[in-house]
Formats: C-alpha cells, sequence, structure tokens
C-alpha cells in the first residue's frame, strides 16, 4: 500500500455488518471513509463520521480505492461487479459472487492469501462457512477424518446473522427464551458453499456431512459443535495438532492447547477459537471440534477488513486490534 490514506465507500452502511465496517474504518489507519450510503437514509448523518449517507448510485466508483458492499445477497453482486468495473478494488460480503461470478477470489483469507494478494474482486465467506472450513480444511488435507461416516455440524448463531430487515420470526417475543433449528436437513443456503470448500480440501471429492444451523437469543457470535469421525489411528490430540500446525503463525485464528472455547472468548474480536476434545464410548472413533468466533466480525466485517488489508498490501492486522 503506497499512499498513505485512501478512500473507502461502505454501501449498505446502515446494516449490521455494513455498521461493523464503518466502526473498524474510524480506527483503521490508512483507510478512510468517502462514502457510505443508504437508500433510505440518505442525506442523514454518519453517526460517528463527519459525513451524509448518499444513495448508492450516487458514488463515484472510480474516485475510491476500496468498496465494502454490504447489501443483500440478491442485490449486492450487481453493486460490486459495477464497483470493479470502474477500477475499485472490492470486497463484496453477499453470497452473490461467492461461485467465482466475474472472476472473484473466495476471501477465506487464511487459506487464500496468495490469490487474495493479487486480487481486485473478492468474495467475502458466509459467516457459517467461515469457522467449519478453517476448522475441517487441516484434518481434511491431513487424512485424519473418516470420509466413509458424516460429519455432524451443530452451529448455533446469534440474531444479528439474520440481518436487520425486520422479519417476525426475529422479534424480540419470538426469539427471547428460547432455541431452535432452522435450515435442516443440509437445505441451509450455506450449505453448497460449505461443500464446494470442503471438496477441494480435500482432494476434489465431497466428505460427507450434514448442517444444522440453530437460532440463539443473542446479538452476536457464533458457536459449531463438529463431530468429527476418525480414520484409524486419529484422535482429538492428533486433530490438535494438524490444526496447530496449519494456524500457528496466524494472528486471527487460535488453537487451544487445552479446553474449549466459548461466545465470551470471541465476540466484539475478529478471531476464531477452535477446541478440540474426545468421545468416550461412540462405538466408532469419534472427536469433537469446537469453534467459537463472531459472526460480525471474522464472519463478515472483519474478515472484509482483512482480505482488504491483503489486497492493498497492507499489514492484515491493520484496523482490527480486538
Ligand atoms: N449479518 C451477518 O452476520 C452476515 C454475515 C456474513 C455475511 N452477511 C451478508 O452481508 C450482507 C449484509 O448483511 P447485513 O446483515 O448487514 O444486512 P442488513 O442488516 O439487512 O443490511 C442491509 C443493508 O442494505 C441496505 N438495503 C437493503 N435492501 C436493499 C436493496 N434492495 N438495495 C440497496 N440497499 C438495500 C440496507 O439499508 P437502507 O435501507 O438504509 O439502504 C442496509 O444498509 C448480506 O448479503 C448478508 O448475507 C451477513
Amino acid at each position: 500500500m503506497n499512499k498513505l490514506s485512501l478512500r473507502a465507500a461502505v454501501i449498505g452502511a446502515t446494516g449490521y455488518t455494513g455498521q461493523e465496517v464503518m466502526r473498524l474504518l474510524r480506527r483503521h489507519p490508512r483507510l478512510r471513509v468517502a462514502y457510505a450510503t443508504s437508500e433510505s437514509s440518505a442525506g442523514t448523518a454518519v453517526p460517528g463520521h463527519a459525513l451524509r449517507y448518499v444513495q448508492s448510485g450516487a458514488v463515484p466508483f472510480d474516485a475510491v480505492d476500496i468498496v465494502f458492499t454490504c447489501l443483500p445477497t440478491g442485490a449486492s453482486g450487481a453493486v460490486a461487479l459495477r464497483a470493479h468495473a470502474a477500477g475499485a478494488c472490492v470486497v463484496d460480503l453477499s453470497a452473490d459472487l461467492r461461485h467465482g461470478a466475474g472472476g472473484a477470489v473466495y476471501g477465506l483469507t487464511e487459506l487464500r492469501r496468495p490469490a487474495l494478494r493479487q486480487a481486485k474482486l473478492v468474495a467475502n465467506p458466509g459467516c457459517y462457512p467461515t469457522g467449519i472450513v478453517l476448522a475441517l480444511a487441516p484434518l481434511l488435507r491431513a487424512g485424519v477424518v473418516d470420509a466413509a461416516r458424516a460429519t455432524i455440524i451443530d452451529a448455533a448463531s446469534g440474531v444479528t446473522g439474520a440481518g436487520r430487515t425486520a422479519k417476525r420470526e426475529l422479534l424480540y417475543a419470538e426469539v427471547a427464551e428460547d432455541y431452535r433449528a432452522y435450515g435442516v436437513g443440509n437445505t441451509h443456503r450455506h450449505v453448497p458453499e460449505i461443500a464446494r470448500e470442503l471438496s477441494a480440501e480435500n482432494g476434489g471429492v465431497r466428505p460427507p456431512f450434514v448442517f444444522t444451523p440453530h437460532l440463539l437469543p443473542v446479538r452476536r457470535g457464533i458457536l459449531e459443535t463438529i463431530y468429527v469421525p476418525l480414520a484409524a489411528g486419529a484422535d482429538a490430540a492428533t486433530l490438535r495438532e494438524e490444526a496447530r500446525a496449519a494456524y500457528g503463525e496466524e494472528a486471527f485464528v487460535e488453537v487451544l492447547a487445552a479446553g474449549l472455547p466459548s461466545l465470551g472468548d470471541v465476540v466484539g474480536t475478529n478471531r476464531v477459537v477452535m477446541g478440540f476434545a474426545d468421545v468416550v464410548d461412540s462405538g466408532a472413533p469419534l472427536a469433537l471440534a469446537i469453534v467459537a468466533f463472531d459472526n460480525l466480525l471474522k464472519g463478515a466485517a472483519g474478515q472484509a477488513v482483512q482480505n482488504a488489508n491483503v489486497m492493498l498490501g497492507a499489514c492484515e492486522r491493520e484496523g482490527l486490534a480486538a
């Protein structure tokens, strides 16, 4: 990154992820928000920034260095492609470009750094896939997962994971003091993304898995409990060793030497923390991987800023200190 101050545009700056990008950029040493968009609040002051919201159509994409598109899936990708065509570097937080549309590089930073360094257009990963793929990638690569049995993934997300748009099933009275599964039977929209990324880490072969998301009545955070069928000779210590070998040098991935993570360890940070445990008396060799991270940070805005830092040649940790 050669310029001291780069101009950023945040598209959809009133949403949960957009607000979080705005918050991170306020303390970023090199990125300065030049445009923040909202269709519904255009003309009003942006909290914490000396700016007013503008409509996304009013942003001169040829006059900014980096664009974060934080719109709903279905609306976001087209704006990202328009910004990219105008010459800006772009990180799209939606699912629109995650299958590679427009040549977008998949932005799971720790696994895709060489491609990200060359990228001008990045598709930021889904929140649930971020933790699942980070935990399972080194295990699949090392061949310590028994590919003949399904890996079971139970994941719970805080309510901000569903975005800020009002929905009856997300009213306080509907979610408070309750806990429920949704998108069961591998029907959640993240399943194809998880399948594609796990296959890529498993020599092109899709490992069998079942993914069940749950809605947890907290504001933010994701905890994923992954039941890993073990290949002969492996145990939880083997999994821990492989994960530590993969992430020992990483600033934002922590593999616990002992114990298991909880949401309290990660909410408000860009960190993914994972721990491993043996399972006794399960009838077949099995271990647990428990993964925790903040859906709005490593699951969205934090990873987006991390990717922007890599794309722009900055230090990856800039603006992301816990
Ligand atoms: N929430 C998460 O944990 C999470 C994690 C990973 C990825 N993502 C993805 O990140 C994207 C943003 O998610 P979010 O949770 O921040 O959503 P959100 O809270 O619903 O915010 C969406 C933003 O887009 C604007 N908007 C809504 N409809 C629009 C439309 N049709 N055209 C243009 N602007 C529109 C909204 O504000 P105005 O009405 O003010 O314009 C708001 O600024 C989504 O694609 C989501 O899938 C979210």
